[in-house]
């Protein structure tokens, strides 16, 4: 019996030594915290039940039989965050570098089937050097089979990747099919190939942070969410962010108490909106003067900047908010900005979050590289996203709906609960100018009659009242109620059902 406990507490030793006392002071050194550090910080103290702790590869080629480490570069187990079941595994770099075996790929599938069985978050710390080399094709059948239950666990049980370390080659399509991935800056990469790649096939000089690292993947190719500054900040702001979200898609979002009325006023809004049309504001202000506390949380907010979305609480519920940006681009919709928002929108959809949408856009963006990136295609992914999406959905167009763009976000036509206009909503088919160069072409050479046209044109549609005699607004309300009146529409829809018709599954445009 003795011996046996002495077993155990040696295997349990060796397994938390990872790859041993040297390695984890190069990932300290790094910048890096260990696997187990990871996971220490990230849920609540002592709440953390490890499985497989003793499971190891099998390998027996390159010399592997002789290197073995329990638990096999990866650390897996669940326990909470604030007081929430959560499921995590956390890849050891100091384990062959966090490579995927086939053992390490089985520990994270048995994770994601009990994590569906019960209904709770996966939470992925990434700090990979991608598939084990010395295992070929058994550690591409284990990606593999991570890849398959990604698919089935989404818009089942919200599932969120932190990106800590390197993260290539295939390795990068696991956390790609999770809701959303999250990076540390500096010391996290993602790349489908890396920079010695790169420089071969394309002989483009790129370092691998300018290829694939945090700043990249936030601001330029949109693959990432957030970016952090190091590993503590990360895996903070990632407990306050599951605080948004239900365990799975039958639950609704967390409750939190809230201190902040919801009947509260807010007059600094009448004045928030300028005389001048064509002068920008920030829609920020308006978002952190509704939700509950100023407290936002928002996605994305260096990519596609003439839209913001983010999570956010009204009268304690979490809400998605989604809203056009007039000071960049004066809140255009484009394909990126139509692809962010559209998958916000489709997660808020899936995990039973309701959706406050604020417009204020001019229409989609003109001009031949929309055109030839395909802005038809992209765009009809928001039109998509809202026109399916079955969860309260409250809209407040608070200055222009222009054209297309007006349908697109959250109308009542696509099924909008809701609507709400501000006084300085224009709700029509175009801004007055435009119209008028288009309607009245014959009387271009006469300036002043055209002026006059616009202002006919203005005085008739640039206003909220003829949508709301079509009841396409439900009413006009002072900019200083809107909190009061989204916190009693999404309490009067608290109960919503609405279903859509039974199907294998849609065809988004994709
Ligand atoms: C086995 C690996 C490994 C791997 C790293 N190691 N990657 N062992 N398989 N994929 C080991 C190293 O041998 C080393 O062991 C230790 O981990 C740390 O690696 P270093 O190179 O010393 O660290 P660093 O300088 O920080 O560089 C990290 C790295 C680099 C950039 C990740 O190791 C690297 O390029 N690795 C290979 C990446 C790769 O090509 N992976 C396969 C991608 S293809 P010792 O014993 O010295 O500590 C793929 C296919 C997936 O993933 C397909 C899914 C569809």
């Amino acid at each position: 019996m003795h011996d046996i406990i002495r077993q155990l507490a040696d295997k349990r030793g060796a397994a938390c030594l990872g790859g041993g006392q040297k390695r984890i002071d190069s990932q300290h050194a790094k910048g890096k915290l260990s696997a187990r550090e990871r996971i220490e910080l990230l849920l609540d103290n002592g709440s953390f039940e490890e499985w497989d702790m003793f499971k190891e590869h099998r390998c027996t080629d390159f010399g592997m039989a002789e290197q073995s480490v329990p638990g096999d570069g990866v650390v897996t187990g669940y326990g909470t965050i604030n007081g929430r079941l959560m499921f995590v595994f956390s890849q050891d770099f100091t384990v062959f570098g966090g490579s995927l075996s086939e053992s390490h790929a089985e520990k994270i599938c048995k994770l994601m089937d009990h994590a569906m069985k019960v209904g709770a978050p996966l939470i992925g710390l990434n700090d990979s050097g991608g598939a084990r080399i010395q295992e070929g094709v058994a550690s591409l059948g284990g990606y593999a089979d991570v890849f398959q239950r990604n698919v089935m666990a989404s818009g089942v049980i919200p599932q969120i990747s932190l990106i800590m370390g390197p993260c290539a080659g295939g390795a990068v399509y696991s956390p790609a099919m999770t809701d959303f991935i999250f990076m540390v800056k500096d010391s996290s990469y993602m790349f489908v190939t890396g920079p010695e790649v790169v420089k071969t096939v394309t002989h483009e000089d790129v370092t691998a942070e300018e290829l694939g690292g945090a700043v990249s993947h936030t601001s330029k190719s949109g693959v990432a969410d957030l970016a952090f500054e190091n590993d503590v900040e990360a895996l903070m702001i990632l407990r306050r962010f599951v605080g948004f979200l239900p365990g799975n898609n039958r639950e609704k979002p967390p409750l939190l108490p809230a201190q902040d009325p919801a009947e509260r006023l807010d007059f600094s809004l009448d004045t928030l909106v300028p005389d001048n049309p064509n002068k920008p504001y920030d829609i920020k202000e308006l978002i952190l003067k509704v939700v509950d506390d100023g407290d936002f949380f928002e996605l994305q907010p260096d990519y596609a900047k003439n839209i913001v979305v983010g999570f956010g609480r009204m009268d304690g519920s979490p809400v998605g908010m989604v809203a056009n940006q007039p000071l960049v681009m004066a809140g255009c919709l484009d394909i990126k900005s139509s692809i962010k928002a559209a998958r916000f929108v489709r997660f808020c959809d899936s995990f039973n979050i309701p959706v406050v949408t604020f417009v204020d856009v001019p229409g989609f963006m003109p001009g031949t590289a929309q055109e030839y990136g395909g802005i038809i295609k992209h765009g009809a992914k928001l039109l998509y996203a809202y026109a399916e999406c079955t969860v309260p959905k409250i809209t407040v167009i608070t200055r222009k709906a222009y054209g297309g763009a007006y349908d697109v976000m959250s109308s009542k036509h696509l099924r909008g609960d809701v609507n709400f206009a501000w006084p300085s909503a224009e709700i029509a088919v175009m801004g007055p100018k435009g119209a008028v160069e288009i309607i009245f072409r014959e009387e271009k050479g006469d300036p002043e009659k055209l002026a006059q046209r616009e202002a006919e044109y203005k005085a008739k549609f640039a206003n909220p009242f003829v949508a709301g005699a079509r009841g396409f607004i439900d009413d006009v309300i002072m900019p200083n109620e809107t909190r009061k009146r989204i916190c009693r529409s999404l309490a009067m829809l608290r109960d919503k059902k609405l279903e859509n018709p039974w199907r294998k599954h849609g065809n988004i445009p994709l």
